[in-house]
């Protein structure tokens, strides 16, 4: 077996202390990029996720910086459904510290729940991924990666995460984010606007509502994509199959077609995923729609 071929090196074992002040409890999980780890922050006494680079993506320096600069954003940032940074290092290893979620991701949810949930609950996990998402537009930055393993809930609230993605609006190449997940113009490349995270929330919405996304992405990956250049990163994101993408070859199916629901929530979640972004609705019209379809909804929503 070469290097090239040789297991990357195990996570950290707990009592680890990859920086002053934290103390590793246990490994949270391994994804495309990363280690996730169960921590304890002394300062603080309480627990703690670290996110740090694979050992064997620690030499790129594009995701040394995607780390970082997700790290500065959610330090920055502070609103109710979006996660928090408490700290970021640069050194001895990129290294992000972010408060504990509890609760599940959304895409735990989905595979665990036997029954749907009801319509009042989808829209009102709408209500609040507009809270954030317009949060997020105000400071700039647009998610790119809505999906159910972004999104945490604890007792029926939502909190989004993962900005690896995350770029200000402007044009982008092809790709961007999640396969199946890409709104046309993410997985065309181009201009991309608020309109994408529009697309993201509605997409979400419809895995919740139905069990399902929208497009057979069946044996694709779902790992991310950032723009990168890197062949591998390329073919991690399209499975393989070029610049193949279901949603450029055919819309969406109606939310109606897969789920019952209430007329009103089926037309907000159906006019995320148009395929021009430039008819779907804004994030403040969107809640307002969501917001309606709550019985007896009383609080603000996003401001129009
Ligand atoms: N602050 C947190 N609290 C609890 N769990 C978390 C937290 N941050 C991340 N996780 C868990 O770790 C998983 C991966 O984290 P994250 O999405 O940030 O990494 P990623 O490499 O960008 O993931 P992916 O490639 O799956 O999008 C999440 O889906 C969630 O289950
Ligand atoms: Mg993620």
């Amino acid at each position: 077996m070469t290097d090239a071929q040789a297991e990357p090196a195990p996570p950290l074992a707990p009592g680890t202390r990859p920086v002053p002040g934290y103390e590793i409890l246990g490994h949270l999980a391994r994804t495309g990029w990363l280690d996730l780890y169960d921590s304890w922050s002394e300062e603080r006494a309480c627990r703690c996720v670290i996110k740090v680079l694979r050992p064997d993506r620690r030499d790129d320096a594009r995701l040394r910086g995607r780390l970082l600069r997700e790290g500065r954003w959610l330090r920055t940032f502070a609103h109710p459904h979006l996660v928090r940074a408490y700290e970021t290092f640069d050194s001895p290893e990129p290294l992000v510290v972010l408060e504990t979620l509890t609760g599940e991701t959304l895409s735990h949810l989905i595979d665990r729940l036997r029954r749907r949930p009801a319509g009042a609950d989808v829209a009102l996990l709408g209500v609040q991924l507009c809270s954030a998402i317009h949060y997020l537009h105000g400071q700039g930055v647009l998610h790119l990666d809505l999906k159910p393993s972004n999104i945490v809930v604890d007792c029926g609230h939502a909190k989004v995460l993962d900005l690896s993605v995350a770029r200000p609006p402007g044009v982008a190449p092809a790709g961007v984010g999640t396969f199946c997940y890409l709104s046309p113009e993410q997985a065309r490349g181009g201009r991309l606007s608020a309109a994408a995270d529009v697309w993201g929330i509605g997409i979400t919405l419809y895995e919740v509502a139905s069990g399902d996304v929208p497009f057979d992405c069946d044996e694709i990956t779902d790992e991310p994509y950032d723009g990168g250049t890197a062949q591998a990163e390329d073919d991690k994101a399209t499975g393989g199959r070029d610049d193949w993408y279901p949603q450029l070859e055919a819309s969406a199916p109606p939310i109606a077609s897969r789920r019952r629901l209430p007329r009103a929530l089926a037309a907000s979640i159906d006019g995320c995923l148009r395929d021009d972004p430039s008819v779907r609705p804004t994030v403040p019209e969107l809640a307002a729609a969501l917001a309606a379809v709550l019985p007896g909804h009383r609080f603000r929503v996003v401001p129009t």
